[in-house]
């Protein structure tokens, strides 16, 4: 083992092993996947689907492109690529096997299932050839990860030569009182609807811990660059209660 796989990572509000903290994901993934897409529309006030829209669309997908929509979770990104493309070329990859279950019955349930791939594998060991995917996308999966610099350059090598990255995660806001505002949001209300409604205080107070620790805009930018990514660059939305991260193989 080197001396990084033994670096601590945050998870929530704590430092861990990687190890660890992979296995802790795991664990919630699993607990919140019975109502994750509920929780998703109550916790960001239905803004998470016009924010997914925008990513998306932002990347211009062409119809024969091949693409890896990783941390799928129930494969939100999959279904609006799906649209876009013609082939059996979505592949739909998430560590939590709970979740790629839900992602195949939805896509069967609504009409994309046959677009699609399903993996269950970590972003830090891809089960892909090198040089295969034309876009590759990762929405809210990315702060979850447990070796952020590892996960870039496996998703890299991947890639074809000028293939594009786009992530899409929480970020640091901008402005003091609306910062104060959105963070009393979150410590406050959102635990409690997670309590109300799937009964699991203790996993959405990770969820809103794991945006608290989070790196900035900044410094995932100098991730994306250290990892061999060109035209790195991002986008805020709403303030940076959200970013879009670019970059190209
Ligand atoms: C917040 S959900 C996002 C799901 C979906 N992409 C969306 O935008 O709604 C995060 C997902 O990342 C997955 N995940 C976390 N760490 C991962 C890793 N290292 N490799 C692959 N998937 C991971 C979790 O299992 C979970 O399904």
């Amino acid at each position: 083992m080197s001396v990084k796989d033994n670096e601590k990572v945050y998870f929530g509000d704590e430092k861990v092993s990687k190890e660890s903290k992979k296995d802790g994901v795991e664990d919630i993934f699993s607990k919140v996947s019975e109502n994750y897409d509920l929780m998703n529309d109550l916790m960001s006030l239905g803004m998470h689907r016009i924010w997914k829209k925008l990513f998306v669309d932002s990347a211009n997908i062409k119809e024969n492109e091949i693409i890896l929509d990783l941390a799928a979770g129930t494969g939100d990104i999959a279904k609006k690529v799906a649209d876009k493309v013609s082939g059996k070329t979505v592949y739909v990859c998430d560590q939590n096997n709970e979740m790629v279950e839900k992602a195949k019955e939805r896509s069967l349930n609504e009409g994309f299932f046959n677009k699609c791939n399903f993996d269950v594998s970590s972003a830090e060991k891809l089960p892909y050839e090198d040089n295969f995917f034309d876009q590759a996308f990762i929405s809210f999966g990315f702060r979850n990860f447990s070796d952020k610099k590892k996960a870039l350059t496996e998703i890299r090598r991947v890639l074809k030569a000028g293939g594009n990255l786009q992530i899409l995660e929480f970020s640091k806001t901008k402005g003091d009182v609306f910062s104060r505002v959105y963070d009393a949001y979150n410590f406050n209300i959102i635990p409690k609807i997670g309590e109300l409604i799937s009964n699991d205080r203790e996993s959405y107070d990770y969820l809103v811990k794991s945006i608290k620790t989070h790196e900035s805009q900044e410094q995932i930018l100098t991730m994306m660059k250290d990892c061999g990514f060109t035209n790195a660059d991002y986008n805020n939305l709403f303030k940076g209660v959200v970013a879009i991260h670019k970059g190209t193989k």
